[in-house]
């Protein structure tokens, strides 16, 4: 950092924006397998924070390789850089005031716990979705799976490059024995607990 760089102070702060919203912000961070159900659950408990008034924004991988991050691949480098950066983005949304949702794999500790130390301890909600490999390889809903199987793409999660277990997730669900709406509950009942929405 140029040490002829400073931070500027402004008069409207995350407090204030946060007590406009009439909730907290934070970042409720997904992780698992390709097929593991990250974009689908984090899109239905979006909706539902919709529904109850919330102000949200979701990050969500493919999305964002669109545009933010579509300079990057899928090497070990690369979704260093993509998490890097997805995690600066969170936290000017958290600092804006929003719960933020973030679907990626994500696959490595290392960054997930880079995210949790940009913001402050009880603004970071990592969810594992515990979903075994067998099952979302079955689900299969790309078609990437098979493609990966049969060599027609590298470094694919499980398949030929790694994924890290979440060693102290704030929340496990596996979608294989919970449907949508009963992790959506959950969710939203971890944040009433938190005290993050009311
Ligand atoms: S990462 O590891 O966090 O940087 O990945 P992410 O940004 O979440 O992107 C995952 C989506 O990219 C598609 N895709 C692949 N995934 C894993 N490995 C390889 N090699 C790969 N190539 C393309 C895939 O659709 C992932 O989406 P999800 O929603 O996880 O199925």
């Amino acid at each position: 950092m140029d040490e002829n760089i400073v931070w500027h102070h402004h008069g409207v702060d995350k407090a204030k924006r946060q007590q406009l919203n009439k909730h907290k912000s934070c970042i409720i961070w997904f992780t698992g397998f390709s097929g593991s159900g990250k974009s689908t659950i984090a899109g239905a408990l979006e909706s539902a924070l919709y529904h109850l008034g919330h102000h949200t924004y979701l990050l969500d991988g493919d999305n964002v390789r669109h545009g933010l991050c579509g300079d990057l691949g899928f090497s070990d480098a690369d979704r260093k850089e993509n998490i890097r950066r997805v995690g600066e983005s969170a936290k000017l949304m958290v600092d804006a005031g929003l719960l933020v949702l973030t679907a990626f794999i994500s696959p490595f500790q290392a960054e997930r716990d880079m995210v949790r130390n940009l913001v402050q301890e009880h603004e970071f909600i990592e969810v594992y979705l515990d979903t075994p490999l067998a099952t979302c390889e079955q689900r299969d809903p790309k078609g990437l799976y098979k493609k990966a199987r049969a060599g027609e793409i590298a470094h694919f999660t499980g398949i030929d490059s790694d994924y890290e277990i979440p060693q102290h997730p704030e929340l496990t669900l596996n979608t294989a024995e919970l449907d949508v709406q009963a992790c959506v509950a959950q969710l939203i009942a971890h944040l009433r607990t938190r005290n993050i929405i009311g």
